[in-house]
């Protein structure tokens, strides 16, 4: 099948010529796909590319509204494939009204998200990047680098899918005590020690907060003032999920008030303007590099979380599969993305 992969970056084509040359390995030629790749990010302005073209592949910070899918049905695409979980970024209604099917890929690796956020709040509560600079430029000092045992520590899960429930796994190792927060509650976690508990109990009584849930009106801005009123003083929030979860006004009152006391984030809210691109050298607009960016205890990486070679062998495989079924006319079952899913 032929596919346009938009927002390409070198090692997306690598793992994705990887995954097209196992295909043909196994199944001869006509097993493989007809791969463009595509630096740009799939908007109207670069939506034309695709036209003619019946599948297109698409990450995080694309574009997928209203005015592109109509746009990409028009020009002849039949399927939007996600190399991503998250599908905040697709209007699901019109895609469905058009007759574009979107796919996805569900999991491609909870761990990497996971471990990555176990990461940051090791990170943040050891300051390890403070600590590099410092011994780098030959200073041992320690006054500074305080930090606290996890072990012992109240941490408050909000959304127990599948990255939710190895976070909380990985926590209750530590000696955590876990409360859970999720609609649906996945009881197989309880099983080692974690407890659901209503959204409020778990801010006034977590140490360390993490967020795990989609991108879904619900959840848009979930930590707002109001939320960040009902946590302990000093919390530490970590965000891996989508950055709109935030509100980044009220996060930035409370890291200046002390409210917060430690952020880390993997995404944030305006990151499609900048994240995965080389601006050094550059002035970064807005209030992320202004005031963010500067706070000793805030703790950003660039959306990297799933940066890991067995989740990129992961979403390279399963998108190229994904295509494979479309094409046979086969059921995408799991990984189809279906309005039912915001309903
Ligand atoms: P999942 O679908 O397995 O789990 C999400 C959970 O959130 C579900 O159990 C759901 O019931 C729950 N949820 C929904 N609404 C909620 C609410 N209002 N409050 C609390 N919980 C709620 O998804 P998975 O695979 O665990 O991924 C979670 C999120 O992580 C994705 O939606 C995506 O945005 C993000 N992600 C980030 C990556 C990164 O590189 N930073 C990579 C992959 C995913």
């Amino acid at each position: 099948m032929r596919v346009a992969i938009f927002s390409t970056k070198p090692y997306d084509k690598r793992f994705f010529d990887e995954a097209n040359q196992r295909l043909i390995d196994n199944g001869g030629p006509s097993a493989g796909h007809e791969i463009g790749y595509f630096e740009s990010r799939l908007t109207v302005e670069s939506v034309s590319i695709a036209f003619g073209i019946p599948a297109v592949c698409v990450f995080t910070n694309d574009e997928v509204d209203p005015q592109v899918l109509s746009m990409l049905s028009g020009g002849g695409t039949k399927l939007v494939a996600l190399r991503c979980a998250g599908f905040n970024n697709t209007n699901l209604a019109e895609a469905a009204r058009l007759g574009i099917t979107i796919a996805r890929v569900p999991a491609y690796s909870p761990n990497a998200v996971a471990e990555h956020t176990i990461g940051l709040m090791l990170a943040l509560n050891r300051k390890f990047y403070r600590a590099h600079t410092r011994v780098r430029e030959g200073s041992f000092e320690l006054e500074g680098l305080l930090g606290f045992n996890l072990h012992g520590k109240t941490v408050g899960v909000i959304g127990t899918g599948r990255i939710g429930a190895i976070v909380s796994q990985i926590l209750t190792g530590f000696g955590c005590r876990v409360l859970l927060n999720d609609p649906r509650p996945n009881q197989s976690i309880t099983n080692y020690g974690a407890e659901y508990v209503a959204l409020d109990t778990l801010f006034n009584e977590s140490d360390v907060i993490t967020l795990h849930c989609p991108l879904t009106p619900e959840t848009n801005h979930i930590i707002n003032h109001e939320a960040l009123s009902k946590t302990k003083r000093g919390v530490m929030l970590v965000n891996t999920s989508r950055g709109a979860l935030i509100d980044p006004a009220a996060a930035l009152d409370a890291l200046k008030a002390g409210q917060l006391g430690f952020l880390g984030l993997d995404i944030y809210e305006e990151e499609s303007d900048f994240f995965f691109h080389d601006l050094s050298g550059k002035v970064i607009p807005g209030e992320f590099s202004s005031q963010l960016m500067t706070f000793p205890n805030a703790l950003i990486t660039g959306h990297q979380a799933f940066f890991t070679t067995e989740a990129m062998t992961a979403i390279a495989e399963t998108t190229l599969n994904n295509l494979t079924t479309f094409e046979r006319g086969e059921p995408l079952g799991l990984n189809e993305v279906t309005i039912d899913m915001i309903r």
